[in-house]
Order: structure tokens, then sequence, then C-alpha cells
């Protein structure tokens, strides 16, 4: 059995005489985070909510809503439809046992290898020299192998911990915008040294992990609070994020298109014109006593897959159906993945007291 390692311990931990910082959960490119928006977020929840223990964070996303809610809430709920966050949260928020010089040794094993004496494999043949460089898609694709080998070695916290340590650091070489509907073309793709730097800790001793479609889960949960941030455009994330829930599964599916991705499984309702209809079925079947929604305008006239399925004020009807309801507004300078500034942009929170 692995020793017991605490958030403190492993954020600042010496290793091999150095201060050990592990990766944040927030360093990561993920479209529509609410990283630079969660302080103001967060205070207008602590001031519009009373004798709240339990949060719940239905479409988590990276979760930093629920990073931030750690120190707020007795118990965390924690959820998103794809397996690639589902990993993810296991990785950085599970309090689980796991061993923390067995993961680093793993990971200082996969940083002395050397790219060009490992054969092709399954993601290098598929993403090398389009997502990422030749060398690294070798590379990848022989650790995440590697880790599938050693699954009976590992606990599933230290197994999660190294994926996710995998994605985060390649996160950072994608010849991408920022997500993998496309990537950069160019002539050859320059070879950086993939290091992989162990990710932080941020546990809960009472948190759990769901990767559930919202709508199921808001019907076997129960919460003081809720949080939901859904998409709200045609823009699916399993596509978006294709590659990263192509490791987490390591099914190894065919893929098709320019952009290689495989057939589309576990698609949201919330990219659909039946968006209204499951946000409805949503707040109805909420169980909980206090229910915030994050919106905002990010409709620009040239782009149809951007335009919003559900409406400001078709929001507003609903949640006035369940619960007193308060909006808040905030002007907020934002950027699609293209650098396209959008004028007006208004990010809004609406706060309702269930009836
Ligand atoms: C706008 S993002 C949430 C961003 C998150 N608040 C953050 O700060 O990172 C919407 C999330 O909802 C997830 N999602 C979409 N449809 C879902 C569904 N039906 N059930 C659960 N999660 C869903 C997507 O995978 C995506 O991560």
């Amino acid at each position: 059995m692995g020793k017991v390692v605490d958030f403190q311990e492993v954020s600042l931990r010496t290793f091999q005489n150095q201060t050990f910082k592990g990766i944040p959960l927030e360093s990561r490119r993920y479209i529509g985070n609410k990283f630079k928006l969660s302080d103001w977020i967060f205070n207008l929840i602590q001031q519009n909510t009373q004798n709240c223990k339990s949060f719940l964070d239905i479409f988590a996303g990276t979760g930093v809503m629920s990073k931030k809610a750690l120190p707020y809430y007795e118990k965390i709920i924690i959820n998103d439809i794809l397996h690639s966050n589902y990993l993810i949260y296991k990785a950085f928020f599970s309090s689980a046992d796991w061993n923390f010089e067995k993961v680093n040794d793993l990971l200082q094993y996969y940083n002395q290898l050397n790219p060009a004496e490992l054969p092709e494999n399954y993601f290098s043949e598929h993403f090398g020299n389009k997502f990422f460089d030749y060398p690294n898609a070798k590379l990848i694709g022989y650790i995440r192998e590697d880790l599938e080998a050693r699954k009976n070695q590992l606990n599933e916290k230290e197994f999660a911990i190294l994926l996710a340590t995998l994605i985060y650091n390649i996160d950072k070489i994608a010849n991408t915008v920022g997500h993998f509907d496309a990537y950069i073309k160019k002539k050859e793709i320059p070879y950086q040294k993939l290091e992989l730097r162990l990710i932080e800790q941020c546990t809960h001793p009472n948190l759990e992990i769901y990767c559930q479609n919202a709508n199921d889960l808001a019907r076997s949960v129960e919460a003081d609070i809720a949080y939901v941030d859904p998409p709200y455009n045609s823009r699916q994330y399993n596509r978006f994020y294709h590659v990263y829930e192509n490791l987490a599964e390591w099914k190894k599916p065919p893929l098709f298109g320019i952009a290689l991705k495989p057939k589309a499984e576990n698609n949201s309702v919330y990219c659909t014109t039946k968006a209204k209809s499951a946000f409805e079925d949503l707040i109805k079947n909420l169980k909980v006593r206090y229910i915030a929604v994050s919106y905002n305008n990010t409709y620009s006239s040239k782009s149809s897959s951007s335009a919003n399925k559900i409406q400001l004020n078709e929001i507003y009807e609903i949640l006035s159906q369940k619960g007193e309801t308060k909006v808040f507004e905030k002007p907020y300078k934002f950027f699609n993945a293209g650098k396209t500034e959008f004028e007006n942009h208004k990010e809004f929170l609406f706060i309702s007291r269930v009836y």
C-alpha cells in the first residue's frame, strides 16, 4: 500500500534537492473555463447563499470552480460528461492513497526516453506531424501504451495522476490554438523536448466524482448548491478534446477526417436544438436549495456554430419557476481560440433560491 500524500507535502516536496511544486489544475487550455471569472462568481455565490455545506459542480470542465469551493464546503460533487475530465478530477481531487516515489520514478523513466529509438505507434501514426511533432507523438503513444501495460502495478489514483500528468504536459506543446478541432498547418512542427512535470494535488476528504449526463445525475444526488455552467452553442466538447478522450479511454478507435476524430459518441444535448428542454428538465430535477447558473453572450453573427441555443430571458424564465432569482452581470473581454475579440461581451450569473 502506498504512503498517504497530502497536498502540502506534494506541492512543497523537496525532490532531488529542489523544491517541488506540481502543475496547477487551471494550467490547461480549455474553452469556456471560468478561471479568470472564478473570484467574481464565487464571491457572488458566497454573498447570496446561506448555510451551504455541499457544492455540486455539475458541468465542471476543468474543475476550477470545484477547486475554488474546496475550503468552503464539507462535501463537493464534481461531474462532467468527458472521460478525460473524469480522469483529471480523480488525479487532482481524489484523496485516495498513492505512492509519490513510484509515480516520480516512472516520470523520470519517461523523461529520459529518446523518441528517436521508439517504434511507430497508434498515436504517432495518426497525430504525428499534425497535432504534435513526430518524435513527441511517438513518445506520447509509447508512454500511454506503457501505462496501460502497468495498470496492474498502479492503483487507480497513481494511474490517473500519471495519465493526467501526460495530458497537462502535452497540452503545452500541442500544435493547436487550444483545442483539437484543427491543427496548425506547418511543413514541419519544430521539436521541443517533452519534460513531464507532475500535477499538483487539491484533495478533499468528502468528494464524489462522476462522469454522467448532468440530467441523469441531477436525479440521483443532493446538495445545498449546484453550480451550472453548460455549453450554450453547437460546439461539442468531446469533438474539441477528442485527443484527450482518446488517451483517457485508449480504445484506439478508427479516426476520420482532417482532424482525425473518432465516430461521435457521448454528444451533449446542450449543443443541439433540444438544449432548452434539457435545461428545463435539469433545473426541474435538481435537488438543491440554491442554483447558480453562468451564461454569456459570445454570439458572433459571422458564425452560426457560436449562436447560443438558449437565450438569456429563457434562462431567467426557467429559473424563476424554480426559485427567487437574481441576475448579476459583468463586462468581460473575451477572445475565442482564433483571437477574435467579441464586442459587448457580458458574463452573467443567475442565483436562484429554490422555493
Ligand atoms: C462551459 S464548460 C464548463 C467550464 C467549467 N465551468 C470550467 O470553469 O472549466 C461546459 C462543460 O460541460 C460538459 N458537458 C456538456 N454536456 C454535458 C452533459 N450533458 N452532462 C455533463 N457535462 C456536460 C462539457 O464537457 C464541458 O466540460
